[in-house]
């Protein structure tokens, strides 16, 4: 096997170790019945980043955690492969999609290039997976490849506004001034954070998410900036409800690779 890139080696270590903590929110996932999305659980009758009918689709799922998601499409029909970089998380969704009846085919492998031939899938999706856990620079060219033309990718992750307003140090909470330039955003390593110490991160601007996108081949069905709902409560990594009420924590993309 040839040898990992430096951030993907990282990330597959700091995951496995984590993996554990994971297991519980899996599990919430996996039973819900109406798919809710990111950090602030915004549902799905929302944000529609499913196809209700999904019967006949071939999708992947790009950085699949315990794979609820996953499931989630597979429940609408889909036949799904899912792909993970920890293998710690894989054996987490191998159980539940067990327990819950769902066949999926699991890869343990990096998303940024997945073994399968090209135009393999109609419909691809990453919630915090590749989204942000690989580099945009290679993995949205390769999910361009596995889609066929006029397949969707849809992906969710962190908004580059967190990026700018977190404080050098890495410590919570969130700020509400800006802290790091916005311009050239691109890979955050969060290993020496002083609260909360992770892996190796990515975002880009939004234009560069745009010229990336345009130049792979992908046109822009929608953005979606999301905003913590009127009765959200507590923090998630530091970012309080009233300030995810005031600014964007995450986007969604919805692409459609042209011809
Ligand atoms: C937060 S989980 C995402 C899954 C789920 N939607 C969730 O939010 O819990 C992040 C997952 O991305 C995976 N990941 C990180 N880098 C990856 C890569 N290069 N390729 C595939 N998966 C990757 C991690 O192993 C981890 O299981």
């Amino acid at each position: 096997m040839s040898e990992l890139p430096e951030h993907v080696a990282v990330n597959r270590e700091y995951w496995d170790g984590v993996a554990p903590q994971w297991v519980e929110a899996g599990e919430r996932s996996w039973n819900e019945e109406v798919p809710s999305w990111g950090g602030w659980g915004i549902p799905e009758s929302d944000l529609h980043l499913l196809p209700d009918d999904m019967t006949g689709l071939e999708a992947i799922e790009l950085g699949c955690g315990t794979a609820y998601v996953s499931g989630w499409m597979a429940r609408r029909g889909a036949r799904v492969t899912a792909i993970d970089n920890s293998i710690e998380q894989l054996r987490t969704a191998q159980r539940l999609s067990h327990e819950h009846g769902v066949d999926l085919e699991l890869i343990h492998g990096n998303a940024e290039a997945v073994p399968k031939p090209d135009q393999s899938f109609d419909f691809a999706i990453s919630e915090y997976g590749a989204a942000i856990w690989a580099d945009p620079y290679r993995w949205i060219p390769e999910a361009h490849r596995l889609l066929r033309p006029g397949g969707n990718l849809v992906f969710l992750g962190t908004h580059a506004l967190v990026t700018v307003c977190s404080p050098i140090d890495g410590s919570y909470p969130i700020s509400r001034r800006l802290e790091r330039p916005y311009f050239g955003i691109h890979r955050m390593d969060w290993r020496e954070a002083a609260d909360d110490p992770g892996g190796i991160e990515f975002t880009l601007t939004h234009s560069a998410w745009i010229r990336l996108f345009r130049t792979t081949g992908f046109d822009i069905v929608d953005l979606v900036e999301i905003q913590a709902p009127a009765d959200a409560t507590g923090s998630r990594a530091g970012i309080s409800a009233d300030w995810a009420r005031e600014f964007p924590t995450e986007h969604v993309w919805t692409l459609r690779r042209t011809l």
